[in-house]
């Protein structure tokens, strides 16, 4: 089971990183030999802006030719994704609606349904909420299977490792990707 957990972060070590880390990571310390984890972060790569050209309605991927086709690969031969984002007046931050609008031409014939998803926002005050949903709508709209999400408050980067909720609730989602495969086990045994 591939565990991928992408920052949206333009803060390659900020706070959007250290939650989806801390989740990647207990996957990884915790979990069996059928887990195989990664981490990226989206800052330093180029990724445009969706340009609405519909041309990936015939490609079912999109034209462009930017970083965006690295990543892309990545989350179509994931089975689990765990997806953050800082909060940006109130929403996620542009390089990560970016990466979400670009995947319409993985809509068309539904490449990403069926798979698993965490979300994890981050704000320093006010505006966590409405991340959360835009990045629930992305799961949402493409079938993912919703595990849970997290969100945490910090400002500064590393300031999101003192809040104490955020971090336990990491715990609790990275539980529960764990589960999918003893439960798949489990399944498979009954089957038997
Ligand atoms: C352009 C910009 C807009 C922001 N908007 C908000 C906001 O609406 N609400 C909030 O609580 N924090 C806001 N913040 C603070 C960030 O959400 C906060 O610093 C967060 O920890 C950044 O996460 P990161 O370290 O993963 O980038 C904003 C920061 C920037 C740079």
């Amino acid at each position: 089971m591939k565990v991928l957990g992408i920052s949206g972060s333009m803060r390659k070590d900020g706070n959007t990183a250290a939650l989806v880390r801390k989740i990647v990571d207990y996957v990884d310390t915790e979990g069996c030999d059928e887990f195989e984890t990664e981490f990226i972060s989206l800052a330093g790569k180029k990724i445009n802006p969706c340009m609405g050209c519909e041309k990936c309605r015939e490609a079912k991927w999109c034209v462009q030719k930017d970083d965006w086709t690295e990543v892309a690969n990545k989350i179509v031969n994931c089975d689990v994704l765990v997806f953050g984002s800082p909060t940006y007046f109130y929403d996620v931050n542009g390089q990560t609606k970016n990466l979400i609008d670009r995947t319409y031409s993985l809509y068309h014939d539904r490449k990403l349904n069926g798979k698993y998803s965490v979300v994890v926002s981050v704000c320093a005050d006010r505006g966590c909420e409405r991340t959360l949903e835009s990045l629930e709508g992305f799961v949402n709209t493409h079938g993912f299977s919703y595990l849970g999400y997290v969100s945490g408050r910090g400002f500064k980067e590393g300031e999101v490792l003192n809040d104490l909720h955020a971090q336990k609730k990491c715990t609790e989602v990275a539980e529960k990707i764990l589960k999918l495969v003893s439960n798949t086990h489990r399944d498979s045994k009954k089957s038997e």
